[in-house]
C-alpha cells in the first residue's frame, strides 16, 4: 500500500472534499472508533449526521452561549483564582468535560467535582485511544487500559444515562411527556432513531464515549494554545492590551488565528475507494492512503500572507478562506462542534451583545479577566508522549 502526501492549502481542501476517499487516521484505533460518525461513510455517514445535526442547531448554540458557559465557566474559574494557581491543560480539560458530557448525553447526577474528575480520567484513556497514530507510548498496553476503562464508564456512567433515556422514550411514545422534555443530546437523539439508523447498543455506546473524547481534547488543547499566543501577543504589543480586555471580536479573532496555527491534528488521513486523480496531478491506487497536511496547509503563504507562520491577529485574509483554515476540516466530515467551541465569524452588522463567541473564547475572557498569568517559576512543558504538539502542562498564576 502507497502513501501518497498533499501539501498547500488549495490541494489539502480539494483532497479533503473529494468523495472517493474515505477516513482512515483511526484504522489503528478501532476499540474506540469503530463504526463511529467520524470513521463511518457514505450513505451511512450522511443519515447519522443530519440525525446528529439536531444537537447543534443555533438555537442550541445559542443557549448554551448565553446560559451553559457562564455556568460552567465562572465556578471553575472562580475556584482557580481562589486558590491562586492551576495547571491549565487540567483546567481546560474540566471545563470542557462539563460541555461535552451534555452534548454527548452523560449525566452527572452529583454534579461534583470527583465525579466530573472521574469521568474525564475516563475520557483522557479514550483519548489515547482515538489518537494511537500519533502515540510514542506502548500501543498494546493502551488498548488494553481503553478496555477496561470502557468497563469502568458503562458502569458508572453510562448505563445509568442509557435508562434514564431509555424511560424518557417510552413514556414519551405512550404520550405522557412532550418532544420538549426530552434531552437534547446525542445519546437521546440515537436512541430515538435507533431503529431508522439500524444501530446496535454497542455502536451508540461508542459513539457517546467518541463525543466525549473527541470535543474535551481538542478543545482543551486549543484552549492552552490561544491562552499562551495571547500572553506571548500582549507582552510584545501593548498597544493591543486594552482591546484584549474589552474587544470580544477581536480575542476571538485571536482564538482564529490559534486554531489556525494549531490544529488539533496536524495532518488527516485518507484512504482510496477507487483509483483516485487527485487535485495535486497524483494518481492513488484504490486502498492507497493520502495524507493531507494540515498543519503546512494552514500557514500556507498564498492563503494567509508572508507572515503565515507567525501569529498576529490583525491578519487580513479574504472571505472565502476560513480565519481557521482547515482547522475544523472540511467536507463530509467536517467538526460538528465548530460554532460551539470556535463561534461564528463576525461580520461588520454583527451584535457584540449577542454574538457566538464560541467556547474558547469565553474561557481566555474568564482567565484574562482574572489576571491569568504564566507561572515564572513553572514554565510550560511539551506532552511527550504524543507526536502532536501539545502542552503536556501549563501553570498559572492568578491575581492574589
Ligand atoms: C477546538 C476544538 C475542535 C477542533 C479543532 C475540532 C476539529 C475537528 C476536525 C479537524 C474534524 C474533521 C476530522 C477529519 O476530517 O478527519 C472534526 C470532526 C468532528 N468533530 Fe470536532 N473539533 C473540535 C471540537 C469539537 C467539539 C466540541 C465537538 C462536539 C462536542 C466536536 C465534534 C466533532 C464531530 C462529531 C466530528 C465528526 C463529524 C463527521 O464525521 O461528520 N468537535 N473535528
Amino acid at each position: 500500500m502507497e502513501s501518497t502526501k498533499v501539501i498547500g492549502y488549495r490541494d489539502a481542501f480539494q483532497t479533503l472534499t473529494n468523495r472517493d476517499l474515505a477516513q482512515s487516521l483511526y484504522d489503528e484505533s478501532a476499540i474506540i472508533m469503530q463504526d463511529v460518525i467520524l470513521t463511518t461513510d457514505g450513505n451511512e455517514h450522511v443519515k447519522r449526521r443530519k440525525t446528529e445535526f439536531h444537537v447543534f442547531r443555533k438555537e442550541i448554540s445559542k443557549k448554551y452561549e448565553k446560559y451553559d458557559f457562564p455556568n460552567i465557566l465562572n465556578p471553575i474559574l472562580d475556584e482557580a483564582a481562589f486558590k491562586g494557581n492551576a495547571n491549565l491543560v487540567e483546567l481546560g480539560h474540566i471545563v470542557t468535560m462539563n460541555v461535552t458530557a451534555d452534548i454527548a448525553g452523560i449525566d452527572r447526577p452529583l454534579k461534583s467535582k470527583n465525579e466530573t474528575e472521574n469521568l474525564l480520567r475516563l475520557v483522557k484513556i479514550f483519548s489515547e485511544g482515538a489518537t494511537l497514530v500519533h502515540s510514542l507510548k506502548n500501543k498494546e498496553i493502551i488498548k488494553k487500559k481503553v478496555f477496561q476503562s470502557f468497563k469502568e464508564f458503562d458502569k458508572d456512567f453510562y448505563m445509568s444515562s442509557f435508562e434514564r433515556r431509555k424511560n424518557l422514550l417510552n413514556l414519551f411514545k405512550k404520550g405522557e411527556i412532550n418532544e420538549d422534555e426530552l434531552p437534547k443530546d446525542i445519546l437521546m437523539i440515537l436512541l430515538i432513531n435507533q431503529d431508522k439508523l439500524k444501530l446496535s447498543n454497542d455502536v451508540i455506546k461508542r459513539e457517546v464515549a467518541f463525543y466525549l473524547q473527541a470535543g474535551s481534547h481538542s478543545t482543551a488543547n486549543a484552549s492552552v494554545h490561544a491562552f499562551h499566543e495571547i500572553i506571548e501577543w500582549k507582552e510584545k504589543h501593548p498597544e493591543d492590551k486594552f482591546k484584549l480586555s474589552n474587544d470580544m471580536f477581536f480575542l476571538q479573532k485571536c482564538v482564529f488565528e490559534t486554531l489556525r496555527l494549531h490544529p488539533a491534528s496536524p495532518v488527516a488521513w485518507r484512504k482510496a475507494k477507487c483509483p483516485v486523480h487527485l487535485s495535486n496531478l497524483k494518481t492513488v491506487n484504490e486502498g492507497d492512503n493520502v495524507v493531507i497536511d494540515l498543519l503546512g496547509s494552514n500557514r500556507d503563504k498564498s492563503i494567509f500572507g508572508e507572515d503565515a507562520e507567525q501569529f498576529n491577529p490583525h491578519r487580513k485574509i479574504l472571505e472565502k478562506f476560513p480565519p481557521w483554515g482547515l482547522s475544523f476540516g472540511v467536507g463530509v466530515h467536517a467538526c460538528l462542534g465548530r460554532t460551539l467551541d470556535g463561534g461564528e465569524i463576525p461580520d461588520q452588522d454583527s451584535d457584540p451583545s449577542v454574538h457566538n463567541y464560541g467556547l474558547i473564547t469565553h474561557f481566555i475572557k474568564g482567565l484574562l479577566d482574572r489576571d491569568a498569568k504564566p507561572s515564572k517559576d513553572n514554565p510550560p512543558v511539551r506532552d511527550l508522549n504524543t507526536q502532536r504538539p501539545n502542552w503536556g502542562s501549563y501553570s498559572i498564576t492568578f491575581r492574589s
